[in-house]
């Protein structure tokens, strides 16, 4: 392993060890930098672009789709709903930093700085479609911001979510979404590393 290789996992590993919204804001604030880079070219994290995939691929209308990105960090997910011809996507994190690497990127409306753990005010509210990758997550966000999110999703609408498998379990999204005025279009679990074990759920719902 290199010396890039070794200092993305050890970011990584200390991402995955945030326990709770001052410590998320620390660590990105600390990472912003070297995120794509070690996420991306380095450690080839799948995650983001697959459910971004999964998105597009269950979005009747792309061209009229408004999309919020929940945890939406440096852009990642809005480049690839980009590159897909989705052209109208708003962003919500809760770091400053993450938030202003994503607007240099141009590719969203809107950038929201708030914690999806607490109640969202969401002026441009409600989606089509809501996007997220690598937010729930330990110590990152769990059901509660789920639910909160859900109340932004027009009828109809899809969300599009990956979930790690210690939060699905912890949170029992299972019961969740048995509970919800949903239908699953997808669930399955897969590794977000190459050569990983298989450690998230890509969750695709539509809102009945
Ligand atoms: C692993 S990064 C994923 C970023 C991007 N979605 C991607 O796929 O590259 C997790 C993001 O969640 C954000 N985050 C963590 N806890 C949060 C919270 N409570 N509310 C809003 N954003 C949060 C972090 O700031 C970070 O940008």
């Amino acid at each position: 392993m290199n010396g890039d290789s070794k200092k993305a996992r050890r970011n990584l590993q200390r991402a995955r060890a945030i326990t709770g919204s001052d410590d998320a804001r620390s660590v990105y604030a600390q990472w912003a930098a070297s995120y794509d880079r070690d996420v991306f070219s380095t450690l080839k994290v799948t995650g983001t672009d697959t459910i971004a995939d999964l998105l597009c691929e269950h979005t009747a209308d792309i061209d009229s789709a408004r999309i919020l990105d929940a945890g939406c960090g440096t852009g990642a997910v809005a480049a690839r709903l980009k590159a897909h011809g989705f052209g109208l996507i708003d962003g919500v994190d809760l770091s400053p930093e993450m938030l202003s690497i994503a607007k240099a990127k141009q590719l969203y409306r809107t950038l929201i700085e708030a914690d999806l753990n607490q109640p969202l005010d969401l002026p441009q509210s409600p989606y089509t479609a809501i996007v997220s990758a690598g937010t729930f997550t330990t110590g990152h966000v769990g059901a509660e911001g789920f639910y909160n999110l859900f109340a932004h999703l027009e009828g109809d609408g899809l969300m599009a979510c990956v979930i790690a498998n210690p939060v699905w379990q912890h949170d029992q999204f299972d019961a969740l979404i048995d509970n919800m005025p949903v239908d699953v279009v997808i669930n399955r679990i897969e590794a977000t590393i190459p050569d990983g074990e298989p450690d998230a759920h890509m969750l695709v719902l539509r809102r009945n």
